[in-house]
């Protein structure tokens, strides 16, 4: 059991200009995969310190299992909190061996030599680095040191583990593999991960909950399809992944009217008001392009821009209004440049935000 409750966190470090961290509210579930999303600066390492007693917070507290572990009035020490850390330079000691690295945090816990062994032993294979315990970390590649930094803090078996920009420093292909791993590793252990990552792909891959972070302010806590398809504002939109803001503006509560084109039928939120300017915030990959007049509440448009991406073909159109949207289609829907299109949206596929 390891839930985290965070309610109304803030810190601000001696001579910074602003909070790191503002007012952050969340709950974490046991056994949840759950992501700190966000631009650098955003506060995701000093959340993640807070949650580990690094730091103790201005205003509010942190709740593990129901048992205050941070509070303005003081903090239970990294070391009794039952939580492993991953730092993002994965600092391993480099005149241990493999085995030494693993089995330390069993050692100071005095278990018996020949449990610890069982121990490190099991560990190393979870990791996939049986046959590697003899070796120092000089002898290893950066995704290997990587998963001794893992093995270490998973020996001991924190109830959480954090980890910050764990596979940071590794090729893609090897991110790839970890993130595979890693998963399957939580699903296997039943540990809270709480995960720090920049990489909004490796965020929506990983998680069951993402926490979108900016500027210290949580913008949106969800599920990544909640995160990627309904994005609570701009920000949330804009930082995951590619969106087209159209100019429209509102006309009823189920409905906006774009400018110069047709009105699309879609949810408005309830504080804009009819007349009000906003944009329609559509992906590339919910855009269709039509052959022109198919469809009255389509978009006239011109194909400006062509790239062949392997899997998609990704087109800029420029409207009427000059506005230029981007748009991806399979790769045998094949136009060319100056092409006449018409733009249909998916209105369900489709975000309102006052315009900025
Ligand atoms: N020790 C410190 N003293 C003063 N300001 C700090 C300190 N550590 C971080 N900050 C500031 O606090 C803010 C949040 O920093 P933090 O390290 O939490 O960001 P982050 O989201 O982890 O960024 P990154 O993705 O670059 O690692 C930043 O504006 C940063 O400059
Ligand atoms: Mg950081």
């Amino acid at each position: 059991m390891a839930r985290i409750q965070i309610e109304n966190l803030s810190k601000q470090y001696a001579g910074g200009q602003m909070a790191a961290v503002q007012s952050l509210s969340l709950d974490i579930a046991d056994n949840r995969f759950v992501t700190l999303l966000g631009p650098s600066g955003c506060g995701k390492t000093t959340t993640l310190r807070l949650i580990a007693g690094y730091l103790r917070p201005d205003t509010g507290t942190i709740n593990v299992d129901g048992t205050l572990v941070s509070s303005p009035d003081g903090v239970t020490p990294p070391d009794r909190r039952g939580m492993g850390m991953v730092f993002q330079n994965y600092a391993v000691w480099p005149h241990k061996t493999v085995f030494e690295n693993v089995a330390f945090g069993l050692q100071i816990r005095r278990l018996p030599t020949a449990q610890i062994r069982d121990k490190v032993m099991a560990m190393l294979d979870l990791v996939g680095l049986q046959g590697f315990d003899a070796r120092l970390p000089g002898q290893l590649s950066g995704g290997q040191q990587q998963r001794v930094a893992l093995a270490r803090s998973l020996v001991v078996e924190p109830g959480i583990l954090l980890l910050d920009e764990p596979l940071s420093n590794l090729d893609a292909k090897l991110r790839e593999r970890m993130r595979g791993e890693l998963k399957q590793i939580q699903r296997r252990t039943g540990i809270t991960f709480v995960y720090v990552t920049h990489d909004q792909a490796e965020a929506l891959a990983l998680s069951d909950e993402i926490a979108v972070m900016h500027l210290g302010v949580l913008q949106q806590y969800g599920s990544p399809r909640d995160i990627y398809s309904r994005p609570a504002n701009r920000v949330v939109a804009d930082f995951m992944g590619q969106v087209n803001f159209v100019p429209a503006r509102v006309v009823d509560a189920g409905k906006v009217a774009i400018d110069g084109g047709p009105a699309i039928s879609v949810a408005v939120p309830g504080s804009l008001a009819a007349g009000s300017a906003v944009d329609l915030a559509v992906r590339p990959e919910n855009i269709r392009l039509a052959a022109t007049g198919a469809n009255g509440s389509a978009i006239p448009g011109r194909v400006a821009e062509l790239t062949f991406l392997g899997n998609m073909n990704e087109y800029i159109v420029t409207t009427a209004r000059d506005a230029r949207l981007r748009v991806q289609t399979h790769p045998t829907e094949l136009l060319s440049i100056g092409d006449a299109v018409a733009l249909e949206f998916d209105p369900r596929q489709c975000s309102v935000f006052a315009r900025s």
